[in-house]
């Protein structure tokens, strides 16, 4: 089956919505949601916010569920000025900037496997699908909410992606990321995390961020009004086409 993980109910609601023969499984408070997605056996899960909620749920999954492969989805904020609120980010290398075990490792390597950032894979076939998402955006968010949320031409990117454990809503912390890991685009607080343990247990790992917010003095506001309206919209389009 395939795994889905977010950080909030709200990121996966539509998935939840849209779930057939659903059955759930509670274990270290967190609740396991199989059943039937466009035809397609997953397993879903939010994990709470944060690099060791996340980490942990992704094991949890991993041991007790089937996977062909794990996705992770939600919302992050740009950091990269090209990027709006409501573009897409498939995340491509993965980083976790609050790693720093210097002088034994080098800024941001992961200690004892020695990797600065962990790859994710079928990033093709998920361009693919967000492609056709966006080309079909209206069937799934809803006019009033893209005219709310101002946006008039989503675009996606496959990108990096930097995760640590803070919420960043300063210019100032955009800046020091963009100057020490200049390819990342977005932040969140979890990808990284599920992509260490999925490469530990060699799992397919893939992750389509949405952005929220733009990581600045307004993020806070702009984050929330966002994760809870329409970004669970926006994976439930692009599983259609990746599931078809
Ligand atoms: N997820 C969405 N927006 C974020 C931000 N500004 N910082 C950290 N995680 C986020």
């Amino acid at each position: 089956m395939i795994g889905i993980i977010s950080a909030m109910q709200e990121e996966v609601q539509s998935l939840l919505d849209a779930l057939q023969n659903c059955n759930t499984v509670e274990k270290g408070m967190r609740t396991y949601y199989t059943g039937m997605l466009y035809n397609k056996p997953v397993v879903i899960v939010f994990s709470r916010w944060g690099k060791v909620a996340a980490a942990a749920t992704t094991t949890q999954l991993i041991n007790d569920f089937d996977l062909e492969e794990l996705i992770f989805t939600g919302v992050a904020g740009g950091i990269d000025q090209q990027l709006n609120i409501g573009d897409v980010v498939i995340g491509k290398e993965l980083f976790q900037y609050d790693v720093d075990a210097r002088p034994f490792y080098q800024q941001f390597h992961i200690p004892i496997l020695n990797l600065k950032s962990v790859s994710t894979t079928n990033n093709d076939k998920l361009n693919h699908a967000v492609s056709f998402f966006l080309n079909n955006y209206d069937t799934y968010i809803l006019k009033e909410e893209r005219i709310n949320f101002n946006i008039s031409y989503p675009k996606s990117v496959i990108g990096d992606i930097a995760s640590g454990d803070q919420f960043i809503s300063s210019m100032e912390k955009i800046k020091s990321l963009n100057l020490n890991l200049p390819t990342a685009v977005c932040v969140e607080m979890e990808g990284a995390a599920v992509a260490q343990v999925c490469y530990e247990y060699s799992i397919p790992f893939s992750i389509i961020r949405v952005i929220s917010d733009k990581a600045n003095d307004n993020a806070h506001i702009d984050f929330s009004r966002f994760a809870n309206t329409i970004a669970s919209n926006y994976i439930l389009g692009i599983l259609e086409y990746y599931f078809a």
